[in-house]
């Protein structure tokens, strides 16, 4: 795919899905903008795609999204050197084995795999309607279980990480709902990505994978998809012309998978946006 003259924003790009999406976008000849934590891991992938894809405009910005002071700070980065963004991918993703607060006082894991993409995106509008069109692609998954909205942080209810996980995940398909919503006619178009299930360190960093999930990954990884076909799904919706207009949805292997019946509830979409909204100090 062609994506010369276009700049791109991918986060957890130094891994997994991440990092195969950007390198697919720099082989495309785009303008990547790769968004990691450590910066030590980063500049070595950084490093690789450009060695591999032999673009120069391969750009690497240090952000720890469980902060939302990073996120902003990333985000005015960005706005600084940037003012067009054509197409913006969150992927970061993780799990924290227990209940853990950031330092805005949120759990963790929806902290990172829903607010920070909530806010950062909603930073980011003003480079993604000036680059128009633009697109914006969200990394959500296929087991979604309704969220506690009244208690989104596990006050009041015994933490379980993959309830927290997929929880979490559902906000990326609420999200995604209420921004296409928000931005029909601006000739930005928002989607949802099942990427499938496939080989990663998905959660590793955070100590999500103990080591029974580790041997089941070192044992049957061969089966799994790998990165780079997952990516397949992510750059088709970022570049098929047949999308162009297509807003709102959540795709799988390049066709349109049912929501969850929860996402269908326009009020639920707009509840969950004012509590992103309030726990992000956006204004809205
Ligand atoms: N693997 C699957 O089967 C599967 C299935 C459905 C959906 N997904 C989704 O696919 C996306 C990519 O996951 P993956 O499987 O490719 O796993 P991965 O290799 O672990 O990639 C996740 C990326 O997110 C980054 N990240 C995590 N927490 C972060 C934080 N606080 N700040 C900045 N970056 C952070 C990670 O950075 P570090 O390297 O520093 O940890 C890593 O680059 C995730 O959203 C995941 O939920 C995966």
């Amino acid at each position: 795919m062609d994506f010369a003259d276009k700049t791109a924003l991918v986060t957890g790009a130094n891994s997994g899905l991440g990092r195969a999406v950007a390198q697919a976008l720099a082989a495309g000849g785009a303008t990547v903008l790769m968004v990691v934590r450590d910066p030590g891991r980063g500049e070595a992938a950084r490093a690789a795609i450009e060695t591999a894809t032999g673009n120069p405009a391969v750009h690497l910005l240090v952000a720890d999204l469980v902060a939302q002071a990073e996120v902003r700070r990333l985000a005015a980065e960005v706005s600084a050197r940037w003012p067009r963004l054509h197409l913006l991918v969150n992927n970061a993703g993780t799990a924290y084995p227990s209940r853990r607060l950031s330092p805005d006082g949120v759990e963790c894991t929806l902290a990172v795999n829903h607010l920070a993409p909530f806010l950062l995106t909603n930073l980011l509008l003003e480079q993604l309607r000036a680059a128009a069109p633009a697109r914006i692609v969200n990394v959500g998954t296929r087991i979604n279980y309704a969220m506690e909205l009244g208690d989104l942080s596990w006050q009041g209810r015994r933490y379980r990480m993959m309830r927290a996980y997929v929880e979490s995940k559902l906000g990326m398909l609420h999200f995604t709902r209420e921004l296409a919503r928000r931005l029909r006619g601006s000739g930005v178009t928002v989607n949802c990505v099942f990427p499938g299930v496939f080989n990663s360190n998905l959660g590793g960093t955070d100590g999500a994978q103990g080591l029974f999930w580790k041997s089941v990954s070192l044992l049957l990884g061969w089966a799994l998809a790998t990165p780079e076909q997952a990516a397949e799904r992510v750059m088709y919706l970022l570049g098929a012309p047949e999308l162009a207009d297509v807003s709102g949805e959540y795709f799988g292997d390049r066709r349109i998978i049912s929501m969850p019946a929860q996402v269908e509830e326009q009020a639920a979409n707009a509840r969950l946006w004012e509590i992103s909204a309030r726990l992000t100090d956006l204004d809205d």
